[in-house]
């Protein structure tokens, strides 16, 4: 079964509760924090995330885009994130290893995310701990870009490599999610679509969330 993660970045900040409220039939709430440094935008931190989770009983999908991320994985746990993605590109293998521990040890559910020039091998180093990947469908650092179809290609290999590896692992796909590239990552053998534009820039949120998880 398809999980459908809608993308806050999308929502307006300044109602940022009743558009949560307009997601709630979604599985997974993405939250989008980035730096300024990893990714040329900047978006929010860890009080925003402690704000969210007083108003909302989903699951925060928080989707980490800072460099060095190990420095705030226990910030972002407290705060009441669910899973967090760190990014493969933004340490050390050694630091990337320290985060997914703190992780653990706040029993937080891990995973890593992959820009898109690096390759679905990267991953191995780490797979057999991971609850998910996510695999970047476009450049991270903004909502409404174009779905890059050269990720098609990863998606396939990291679904392979779960498969071997961690069948229970999920495999998640960010960027440029819409009716008619949905199918194509879920053939691909993704099971988690965030989606920003395609869901807050829809009529009927809920009908784009129930549209975009029947996608097959
Ligand atoms: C981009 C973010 C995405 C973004 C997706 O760097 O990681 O989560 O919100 O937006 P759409 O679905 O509009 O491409
Ligand atoms: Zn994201």
């Amino acid at each position: 079964m398809v999980k459908v993660a809608p993308s806050i970045l999308s929502a307006d900040f300044c109602n940022l509760e009743a558009d949560i409220r307009r997601v709630s039939a979604a599985d997974w709430l993405h939250v989008d924090v980035m730096d300024g440094m990893f990714v040329p935008n900047i978006t929010i931190g860890v009080p925003v995330v402690q704000s969210i989770r007083r108003h909302t009983d989903m699951f925060l999908d928080v989707h980490l885009m800072i460099d060095k991320p190990a420095r705030y994985i226990d910030d972002f746990c407290k705060a009441g994130a669910d899973l967090l993605s760190v990014h493969l590109e933004a340490d050390h293998p050694t630091r990337i290893a320290d985060a997914l521990r703190a992780m653990e040890a706040n029993g937080v559910k891990k995973a890593v995310a992959l820009r898109p020039i690096t390759s679905a091998k990267a991953v191995l180093p780490y797979i057999e701990q991971l609850d998910m990947v996510l695999v970047m469908t476009v450049e991270p650092g903004f909502g409404g870009q174009k779905f890059m179809e050269s990720q098609l290609a990863t998606i396939r290999e990291v679904r392979a490599i779960i498969d071997q590896y961690n069948p229970g692992c999920e495999l998640e796909v960010d960027g440029g999610i819409a009716p008619g590239t949905a199918e194509l990552v879920v053939e691909a053998g993704a099971n988690v679509l965030v989606a920003g534009s395609a869901v807050y820039g829809a009529e009927d949120p809920a009908k784009a969330i129930e549209f975009l998880r029947k996608a097959t």
